[in-house]
């Protein structure tokens, strides 16, 4: 048959991540490839009970169809905790969706027409990419320092596409950087936003995961008109395999996400809402979160130490105060042939390429700290740093 597919459909089978992650997950592989929380973290006996609860309390409740904006009571305790974030809004500014992919989908759906641009942070999570770039949009990315998006450029970029619908941004410990916009730049953001009529996609997967410095407000806080659309999920504070995350919007707009979702899958799966809205009754989410932290921090400071000992004294990397991920710049490096040759080492990274949506800085690649144990991260790091100084040696020789 031949298949006539729509525009949405990328014309290519390729999957060069997908790829990748698959040489990585060989066992003897130490892969710092994957974004995977640390499954040791999972509470699997507290959400056991909760399970256990709802099927005795609410069974027939959990297991009928609901509706699309999701289980009041989970969107309460939501609400709760955004405002406690600084973010105001009451449980009808609040849609649970299937994951914050399915939130980055809907908004797209929802605002970009072929040809719309997007603008994104150069690089970014490169599965954004993939759903602006099925709906069709231009992608414009605005160059990084170690504070996030550059603001000068974001203005410029801002006026050199008038047809922008929105700004992207990860402005907390930042996939795949780690890094974080402090307060002046998400004022800042805003201002541009607002001089040019744009709106704000806040996509905030890692921002509870804060192991050191200050908390930054989100930067929906430092709106004036409901333009920022915030975006959070329980993948990162919880577990995510169970597909739940939610968006903040203006009341009018949640309607239309409600529209938009209902075409989609109806509604976010009702047992686990009603599963996670238990577990939050039931034990102090916050507390759970302090212990993600405390492993993640650990993880973090033991392969920050590995870099300094292991990687050549040009390599250049981010300082994540949070999150899963660090950046590395290793200057004239190509990141595939580095691949190659980890691979032969039993040691796996994401090169940073696909991450960008234009022009590609090369050279750079992301590392996942939260998915190993200490003494795999140093052994892990070790080989990495090996395997640089091969490829370098390598290329000299050529
Ligand atoms: C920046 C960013 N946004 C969204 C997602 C998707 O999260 P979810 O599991 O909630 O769909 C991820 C997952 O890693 C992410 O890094």
């Amino acid at each position: 048959m031949n298949y006539q597919f729509s525009n949405n459909v990328p014309a290519s089978d390729e999957d060069p991540v997908g790829n990748i992650l698959k040489v990585a997950g060989d066992p003897k592989v130490i892969s710092f490839a994957g974004g995977l929380p640390a499954p040791e973290l999972f509470p699997v006996e507290a959400l056991k009970q909760a399970t256990n609860d709802v099927f005795d309390e609410s069974g027939r409740q959990a297991l009928q169809y609901s509706i699309a904006a999701g289980d009041p009571k989970l969107r309460e305790q939501i609400a709760q905790r955004m405002n406690r974030s600084g973010i105001k809004c009451d449980i009808d500014n609040i849609i649970i969706t299937t994951g914050s992919q399915q939130s980055i989908d809907l908004t797209a759906k929802i605002f970009v027409n072929p040809g719309d641009t997007v603008i994104v942070e150069q690089p970014t999570y490169l599965c954004a990419l993939d759903v602006f770039r099925s709906y069709g949009a231009h992608i414009v990315g605005v160059p990084m320092d170690d504070d996030g998006m550059q603001m000068d450029a974001l203005e410029q970029a801002v006026q050199a596409n008038p047809n922008t619908k929105f700004i992207y941004t990860i402005p907390s410990f930042q996939n795949p950087t780690g890094r974080t916009m402090p307060a002046d730049r998400r004022q800042k953001m805003i201002e541009i936003a607002e001089k040019y009529n744009v709106m704000i996609l806040e996509d905030d997967p890692y921002g509870a995961i804060r192991f050191a410095g200050d908390d930054v407000a989100p930067v929906k806080t430092f709106e004036h008109d409901e333009r920022v659309i915030y975006m959070s999920t329980f993948s990162k504070i919880l577990a995510p395999g169970l597909r739940i995350g939610w968006i903040v919007a203006e009341k009018t707009l949640v309607k239309k996400f409600i529209l938009m979702k209902q075409t989609v899958d109806v509604h976010s799966d009702n047992l686990t809402q009603h599963i996670i809205a238990k577990y939050m009754a039931e034990n102090d989410i916050d507390a759970h979160i302090a212990k993600i932290k405390a492993v993640y921090r650990k993880r973090e400071g033991i392969m920050m130490a590995a870099i300094e000992k292991y990687f050549p004294k040009d390599a250049h990397y981010s300082h994540p105060e949070g999150g899963l991920f660090i950046w590395v710049e290793v200057p004239g490096v190509d990141t595939q042939t580095l691949f190659n040759t980890c691979i032969e080492h039993d040691v796996a990274f994401v090169p940073g390429e696909p991450f960008y949506a234009d022009q590609v800085i090369p050279g750079t690649f992301r590392l996942n700290y939260s998915n190993m144990q200490e003494d795999q991260i140093v052994t892990g790091i070790e080989r990495l740093g090996n395997a640089i100084k091969e490829t370098i040696a390598q290329s000299v020789e050529v």
